[in-house]
C-alpha cells in the first residue's frame, strides 16, 4: 500500500515537474522533502512564497548625515539626508527602519569620528544589540559594519550610540557617515 502511494506521489510530482519545466524552475525530485513539496504545491497553486518568487514588496534605503554631532547617551543616530527610500520604510526623523514584511535583510553603516575623538555605535534590532563599531582616537577614523538579519514584519532596526565616544563626524560636502539597508528576500 505504501509503495503504491509512493509511486502515485512520484507520478503526480513528475507530471507537475514536467509541466513546470516551461516555467521558472526545475523540480529536483532527488532530495525533495515534504517541506519542498509543500512549498512547490503552494507555488503551483499561486498562493505561497516559493523560493524563486519575487518579493511582494521591494524595500531599500540609504541615508547619510549632513552635519557632525555629539550624540546624547544612547541616542539613535538620525541619518537625515535620504538618498534612497523605496517603500518608505526608513524614517529620517527617528532614524529607524521598519521591516515591511518577514524576510532576510542586509544593513550597512559607516561612521567617521570627529578629530581625535572616539565614537561607539551599535546596530540594534528592536531591543537587541547586534554588532558594534568603535573607531578612535587620533585624527579622523572610520568604522563600518555589515549585517544580515532575519526580520519579522514591524521589526525595527537602527544605529544607536553606546558607552564611550559620542563624536560623530559628517558634513554636507562629504557624507562620511551613512546607514543603508535592503530586503534581500
Ligand atoms: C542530495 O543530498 C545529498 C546528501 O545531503 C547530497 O550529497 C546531494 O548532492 C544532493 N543532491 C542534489 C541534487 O541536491
Ligand atoms: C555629498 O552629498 C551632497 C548632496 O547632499 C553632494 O553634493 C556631494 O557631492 C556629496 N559628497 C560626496 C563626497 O559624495
Amino acid at each position: 500500500m505504501d509503495t503504491i502511494c509512493l509511486i502515485l506521489v512520484v507520478l503526480v510530482i513528475g507530471c507537475y515537474g514536467y509541466k513546470a519545466e516551461s516555467g521558472s524552475y526545475t523540480l529536483k525530485l532527488e532530495n525533495a522533502s515534504f517541506e519542498d513539496l509543500h512549498s512547490m504545491f503552494k507555488k503551483i497553486k499561486g498562493t505561497g512564497t516559493g523560493l524563486s518568487q519575487h518579493n511582494k514588496v521591494f524595500s531599500a534605503f540609504a541615508a547619510s548625515l549632513t552635519a557632525s554631532k555629539t550624540l546624547g547617551n544612547g541616542e539613535i543616530v538620525k541619518f537625515n539626508k535620504v538618498w534612497t527610500n523605496i517603500n518608505n520604510d526608513y524614517d529620517q526623523i527617528t532614524g529607524v527602519y521598519t521591516a515591511p514584511q518577514p524576510g532576510v535583510y542586509q544593513f550597512s553603516c559607516s561612521v567617521m569620528t570627529q578629530n581625535d575623538k572616539k565614537l561607539r555605535v551599535y546596530l540594534w534590532k528592536n531591543k537587541e544589540r547586534t554588532v558594534a563599531i568603535y573607531p578612535g582616537y587620533t585624527g579622523h577614523n572610520m568604522g563600518t559594519l555589515n549585517m544580515v538579519l532575519q526580520l519579522e514584519k514591524g521589526d525595527k532596526v537602527y544605529i544607536k550610540h553606546g558607552g564611550g565616544g559620542r563624536e560623530i563626524h559628517s558634513n554636507t560636502g562629504s557624507n562620511y557617515s551613512m546607514f543603508s539597508g535592503y530586503l534581500i528576500r
